[in-house]
């Protein structure tokens, strides 16, 4: 396998061949997170595909770590938008790294939280059960942030209002993620892995 920062230029595709080899992409502190943390690139090409039912469409990323949900997402389908807002700053720069040494152009990183953002400026979205670090003492990602039930309640919530909000036609796919979550206006179109993989549409 070959790193960006000691080897010469890699084909695009060469870095999404594996998880192994699109970790390289990264810090080696990141690296350790990604297998508890982010999207594998398997299931990342299913819900891209679900999420871009015709071209030239946004799909926001509802807290999206290091980007590669996003990044992957913008090889495999080059005609629609990923949008990722994640509230740590050092991840949205580790992203956007990322996304110089692959050059992609249609990938796109907002620092933030998720409730700052306008969900009519998208068409379809991605969640990986990103309120999960407050409920639990192990698996969190840093301790930079402040963990409580009350946030996870809050977000949960202010999420499902958002979802709610959305048009018929909305694409949704959640990961590990409590279909309680998800609003009833939204029918469960398919689930892949068992049932951890869920592909939502609004009705
Ligand atoms: C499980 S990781 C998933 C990362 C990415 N979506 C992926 O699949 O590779 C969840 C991410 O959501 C971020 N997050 C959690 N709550 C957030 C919020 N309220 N606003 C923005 N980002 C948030 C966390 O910091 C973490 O990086």
């Amino acid at each position: 396998m070959q790193s960006p920062l000691t080897d010469p230029p890699l084909r695009k595709a060469t870095w999404f061949k594996s998880d192994e080899q699109f970790q390289l992409l990264y810090p080696l502190a990141m690296q350790k997170l990604a297998r508890r943390h982010w999207t594998s690139l398997a299931i990342t090409k299913m819900v891209s595909k679900f999420v871009t039912p015709s071209s030239g469409v946004k799909v926001l990323d509802i807290g999206s770590g290091v980007g590669k949900f996003c990044l992957a997402s913008a090889y495999h389908e080059p005609s629609s938008h990923f949008f990722g807002i994640e509230q740590r700053e050092d991840l949205v720069a580790h992203a956007n790294t990322a996304k110089d040494i692959l050059g992609l152009q249609n990938a796109h990183f907002i620092h933030g939280n998720f409730t700052q953002l306008d969900f009519s400026q998208y068409d379809h979205f991605y969640f990986y059960n990103a309120f999960y670090e407050h409920l639990t003492d192990t698996d969190k990602i840093d301790n930079n942030i402040t963990f409580s039930t009350a946030l996870y309640n809050y977000y949960n919530r202010y999420l499902y209002k958002k979802l709610d909000a959305m048009p018929a036609g909305t694409r949704l796919a959640t990961f590990h993620t409590l279909e309680d979550r998800v609003p009833p206006g939204y029918y469960l179109a398919e689930s892949h892995v068992g049932t951890l993989l869920k592909f939502w549409i609004k009705t």
